[in-house]
């Protein structure tokens, strides 16, 4: 007797009643593969600036705080130990002025993860929307759709209806465009959450890659004011440390909405593993390695800069982060596959929303020796 026949289909499998990844948005890095197939046919090989993921080693004070603490047998805690939490605050209060305690912090398994659930966490769902810049980190939409709520882009949040968005995201510096928001519009946008009851989320994991503009947190008491009501900046080490790899985040502000965070994640058991919390203290209790990845990035950043401007393209935005906004003002697939017959991988504009479809993203996250063999090509082929 075949009763397979009759029976519905194993959730998760294709035709059960509600797959969750059928909410979501196609992963669009596989369009890019051809691409890189090209690219990589290229004799002097691939120079690959489509991805923001770090390249230089994990830094020695870091790597050795985390192998000191790896016999760590019991469970560790959500919230970590004070001296963790300690070392968040005091940074926000060293680099971000935020005169902020260590009961409103919480590390994060990767601020991509906390950018995708805080929705849902925070009981967001049908009815309820969730803003973001049109040009975004595609996780902001993503965060929506899993809870149920309607993704909403914004250019300005006065286009935005205060009676139905609950969360509101900024990026500053931006992911993909560079652009730093000033004090003067982080103010607008922190009245307008507080005016309409809407949490404001600045995502703000790019802040200590500031090249011609100098980065404000959202904590920051000329933006926000005496509190942080209302508010919480995303802050990840995964770029400013080379931290990639450990999943090393946090998120602080409103003492009442990160109360409520860590009750949540206590019972979903997302915990930072104890060795990442010694190497997350090591990191943020040292600055001389940030300086010193920074002046890596900033020539990485000058010599393509000036090699894609003589090559003709023109560069918008890009005053921090790790990426530059360029274009040739046509659509953002001619540009990729030219550059890719050159051997150079960059991401469309239009994987970060319809806005950026004559642009194109290219990630300085690369060596020295592929930044220059990029140059190089570049400057041959003009
Ligand atoms: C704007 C933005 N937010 C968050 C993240 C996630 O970073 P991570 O999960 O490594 O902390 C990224 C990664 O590229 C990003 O660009």
């Amino acid at each position: 007797m075949n009763t397979n026949s009759t029976r519905a289909p194993f959730p998760g499998h294709p035709g059960a009643a509600r797959r969750v990844s059928d909410l979501l948005p196609v992963f669009p890095w596989d369009k890019l593969e051809p691409y890189k197939a090209t690219a990589l046919a290229h004799p002097g090989g691939l120079c690959d600036f489509s991805v923001g993921t770090p390249v230089d080693p994990v830094p020695e004070v870091i790597q050795k705080a985390l192998a000191a603490a790896t016999d760590t047998p019991g469970y560790p805690t959500v919230w970590g130990p004070a001296e963790l939490r300690e070392a968040i605050a005091g940074w926000l209060h060293r680099r971000c002025g935020a005169e902020i305690g260590p009961q409103a912090v919480l590390p994060t398994v990767g601020s991509k993860e906390l950018v995708a659930w805080l929705p849902t966490q925070l009981g967001l769902g049908p009815g309820d929307q969730v803003a973001y810049p049109r040009l975004a980190y595609p996780t902001y939409e993503v965060g929506a759709r899993l809870c149920g709520a309607e993704p909403v882009e914004y250019d300005s949040v006065d286009e935005l209806d205060g009676s139905r968005v609950r969360l509101l995201w900024v990026n500053s510096p931006s992911n993909p465009t560079g652009r730093v928001l000033g004090g003067d519009e982080l103010r607008r946008a922190v009245a307008w959450a507080r005016e309409h009851g809407a949490l404001l989320v600045s995502d703000e994991c790019y802040l200590e890659l500031g090249w011609s503009a100098e980065p404000v947190s959202v904590l920051h008491p000329d933006v926000c004011g005496a509190g942080h009501e209302g508010l919480l900046a995303v802050h990840s080490l995964s770029k400013r440390s080379n931290l990639a790899g450990y999943r090393a985040s946090f998120v602080a502000g409103d003492p009442v909405v990160v109360r409520e965070l860590l009750e949540v994640r206590k019972h979903g058991g997302m915990i930072v593993p104890a060795p990442v919390q010694a190497a997350t203290i090591a990191a943020l209790s040292d600055d001389a390695h940030v300086a010193e990845q920074r002046e890596r990035y900033a020539a990485r950043r000058s010599a393509l800069r000036a090699a894609l401007e003589a090559y003709g393209f023109r560069v918008e935005h890009s005053q921090a982060s790790l990426y530059l906004w360029v274009t040739q003002d046509r659509p953002c697939w001619e540009t990729v596959a030219e550059l890719a017959a050159l051997g150079i991988l960059v991401a469309p504009g239009d994987f970060y929303g319809p806005a950026g479809e004559r642009f194109v993203r290219v990630a300085f996250t690369a060596t020295d020796e592929r930044v220059a063999a990029a140059v190089e090509r570049l400057n041959a082929a003009r």
